[in-house]
């Protein structure tokens, strides 16, 4: 996939601001610090269009990316993020719900996992809703390069077997090395055509 042209169309707050063409949308859902931005900056080849950090809780709104004028990346906030009040990640909750569950556009979700660690109770809620709402989902399995490449199967049975996700594509993926970059795009695209 050749990205030729990337751009920020809104960072919006609530559903009055997404954009109202009908282009086919990508959401990244996962805990805060996991890798979404870095995940989308990768896959369009720019440093940083998706803000990043290292501190997590850094996207705060939903921002739309439109790719080649053809599609969008959804950049959503992540979950499990403690620094905000209960009210507060309750109706960021909602917010992120009523959008993944009700908007017609949505082609798939992309659920990130650090691949280091064993799914959060966060993550398995996300898998088992997303799967609950026949939402269609690929996992990718962030930060591979932080551990030996002799043990990135192993992982990712754990993530698989801890998921109960039988049927569901698992990609190792580095926004350092662009590992599985290939195979992710590969299976994005499949949702996107069709
Ligand atoms: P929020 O916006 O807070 O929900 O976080 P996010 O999921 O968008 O994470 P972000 O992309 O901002 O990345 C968080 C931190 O992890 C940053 O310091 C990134 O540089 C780092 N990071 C992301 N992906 C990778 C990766 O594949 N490998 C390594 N080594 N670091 C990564
Ligand atoms: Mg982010």
């Amino acid at each position: 996939m050749k990205v030729t042209e990337a751009e920020l169309v809104i960072s919006a707050v609530g559903p009055k601001q997404y954009p109202n063409n009908a282009l086919p949308e990508i959401a990244l859902a996962g805990r805060s610090n996991v890798g979404k931005s870095s995940f989308i900056n990768k896959m369009i080849n720019r440093k940083s269009l998706a803000r990043t950090s290292s501190k997590p809780g850094k996207t705060q709104t939903l921002n739309f990316y439109k790719i080649n004028g053809g599609f969008m990346f959804v950049d959503v906030p992540g979950y499990g993020f403690a620094k905000v009040s209960k009210t507060e990640r309750e109706k960021w909750g909602q917010f992120i719900e009523e959008y993944i569950s009700t908007r017609e556009q949505l082609r798939v979700v992309v659920q990130l996992i650090d691949i280091r660690h064993e799914p959060s109770r966060d993550d398995k809620a996300m898998y088992e809703w997303l799967t609950y709402n026949q939402i269609p989902c690929i996992i990718v399995a962030t930060k591979v390069d932080k551990i030996p490449k002799g043990k990135v199967q192993k992982h990712v049975k754990l993530i698989k077997d801890s998921l109960g996700a039988k049927g569901t594509l698992i990609i190792p993926f580095s926004a350092e090395t662009a590992q599985g970059k290939d195979q992710a795009w590969n299976a994005l695209m499949g949702y996107i055509r069709s």
